[in-house]
């Protein structure tokens, strides 16, 4: 990567923790719990890292994310994820954990968040990474599931900035969670949702609508209602899109074909983000990288992204 590309100051919006469990550490903590994994080794592991959609790798991520058992453990994924970023120059983030990928398992609400919490304090006074937690709902379960969850969440009301939404997208259209979005905002949590990544524009507008989402997540299927472009560039409602996972869950075909810069150029609040980086072959560097070479992405394009990662930040 360019050394004036890692230099950047960026901000990280769109990052499961989940997501950034590397095999190396998701073995180390397979040996730790003692428990059996289906892979042989590291190599085995990322040989399966081929997806064809959102749902092979969410099959996956969903087997992965079973090694974390303890506070400790989330404390060493959230860690991991927060040394990168200082070696990125990523000086806050915006991350999403999955407490129902968890509580379902019957780990305790409280040991995930702890865990989590704990390094995320670390990060702001050892790394000096500032950093605001999103709780995401899980939109193949019920509505009922996504409002235990919060019920769960709010004796700890003041270790998130929000709520999201993630995990199967077509099929599990925002307005399945109209009432749960209204609970959490009435409680002052800021809502952002997974929109227009596999689903169609239509899924963008019950987000924005219903959901009253501060942010998109991914959002790159805007593009295909013209109305609906004009409405997020006059609002300036920001993207974080997530290059590198686009090309991995086949959105676009090659990273010739991403229409980040497009958008970009169109005067769309579009961010750069890795989503889940031990799974798509990068970090923020990464996807930045990768659109300096495969979409010619200059100097000057790279420093309004990562100005709009900064502005775009809720907390
Ligand atoms: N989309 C939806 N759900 C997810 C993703 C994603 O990219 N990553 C983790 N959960
Ligand atoms: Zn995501």
């Amino acid at each position: 990567m360019p050394e004036w590309l890692n230099a950047l100051p960026k901000a990280e919006l769109h990052l499961h923790l989940e997501g950034s469990l590397e095999p190396e550490l998701l073995f180390a903590l397979a040996e730790r719990n003692q428990i059996a994994l289906p892979w042989s080794d590291v190599e085995a592991l990322r040989a399966a890292y081929a997806f064809n959609n959102l749902q092979e790798f969410l099959d996956l991520y969903y087997a992965g994310a079973n090694v974390l058992r303890t506070e400790q453990d989330f404390y060493d994924l959230t860690w991991a994820y927060l040394q990168r970023c200082k070696a990125q120059n990523v000086i806050h983030v915006e991350p999403f954990f999955d407490p129902q990928t968890h509580t379902d398992r019957g780990i305790p609400f409280e040991v995930v968040l702890r865990g989590i919490q704990q390094a995320l304090r670390d990060g702001e006074q050892q790394l000096g990474i500032s950093h605001g937690l999103i709780l995401s709902f899980l939109r193949h379960l019920p509505e009922d599931e996504a409002f235990k969850t919060l019920e769960q969440a709010m004796p700890f009301r003041d270790a998130f900035i929000g709520v999201g939404l993630d995990s199967s997208e077509k099929g599990f259209p925002p307005r399945l969670f109209e009432r749960v979005f209204a609970k959490a905002r009435s409680e002052g949590l800021h809502a952002v949702a997974h929109a227009g990544e596999e689903g169609p524009p239509e899924y963008i507008w019950e987000a924005l609508d219903l959901l009253k989402i501060k942010r998109i997540d991914h959002g790159v299927r805007a593009i295909e209602d013209e109305r609906l472009m004009q409405r997020i560039i006059d609002e300036q409602i920001p993207l974080t899109v997530c290059p590198l996972s686009n090309i991995k869950l086949c959105v676009f075909e090659h990273m010739g074909q991403h229409n980040i810069l497009e958008m970009l150029e169109r005067g769309v609040k579009v961010t750069v983000n890795s989503d889940d980086p031990a799974y798509f072959g990068g970090y923020v560097g990464e996807n930045f990288a990768a659109l300096h070479e495969h979409l010619g992405m200059t100097e000057a394009q790279a420093r309004r992204l990562a100005q709009n990662s900064l502005d775009a930040r809720l907390a």
